[in-house]
């Protein structure tokens, strides 16, 4: 897959209110120490964990990197910048067994089905056992996915292939479901939602929110 394709959107300021309505109840609950943000973006939720205390490391594609550099580096957290490295969700660049809880905010459905699996095998690989995955996920539900017209092209139930950028892979609830249990992780939360970011209010983004255990 070309990587190099994808037009990231790292100008994201503020973090996405499911995210700390989840992170939340996850630190209450567990103990947590050393966390990975998995396509990290321009690091808006790293910095939110930093402030939490948290021992946070990211990787994300060289212009997400870019942009967190210039975003913490005007933070308190500037001594935390070598904890963010250039890299991929199918490659990432961190020892096995070394995070307690990794977040992939709307970031592990890119890539057809195969390197969808690439990812998942990586995060397994970095997280620690009964460590904890918080993501969003792109579901079927998007209006991106019910309306594309190119659904044929990529071959493959769910994945769309894009002339511009990678493909994604738009989830059903069981697909994912069945994808996580399978890879010997337990499923806490599989919640939908769904969000706008054309303005009008209406909900077009639907994303599934899971909360994951590393079972072994
Ligand atoms: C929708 S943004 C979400 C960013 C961040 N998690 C957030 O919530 O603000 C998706 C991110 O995935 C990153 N990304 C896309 N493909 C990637 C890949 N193959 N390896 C690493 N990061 C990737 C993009 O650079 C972008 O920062």
């Amino acid at each position: 897959m070309r990587e190099n394709m994808f037009r990231g959107d790292y100008s994201y300021e503020y973090p996405d209110e499911q995210f700390i309505r989840y992170f939340s109840h996850i630190v209450r609950n567990n103990k947590i120490q050393t966390v990975l943000d998995l396509a990290c973006g321009g690091g808006r939720h790293s910095l939110v964990m930093l402030e939490n205390n948290l021992d946070v490391y990211g990787v994300d594609l060289e212009a997400g990197i870019k942009t967190v550099q210039e975003r913490l580096g005007k933070s308190d957290f500037r001594t935390k910048l070598s904890n963010f490295k250039i890299g991929s969700l199918y490659n990432i660049p961190f020892e096995d067994k070394r995070f307690d809880l990794v977040v992939c905010w709307r970031a592990f459905h890119y890539g057809k089905k195969e390197d969808i699996l690439k990812t998942l095998s990586e995060i397994k690989r970095v997280i620690k056992k009964n460590g904890i995955i918080l993501m969003a996920v792109r579901s079927v539900e998007s209006t991106d996915y019910t309306y594309n017209t190119q659904k044929e092209l990529a071959n493959e139930l769910g994945t769309i292939i894009f002339a511009d950028r990678p493909p994604i892979h738009f989830f059903e609830k069981n697909e994912l479901r069945t994808l996580l249990l399978t890879n010997k992780f337990s499923i806490d939360v599989l919640e939908e939602y769904g969000f706008t970011d054309t303005g009008n209010g209406i909900k077009t983004r639907h994303q599934w929110i899971v909360v994951s255990g590393k079972l072994l």
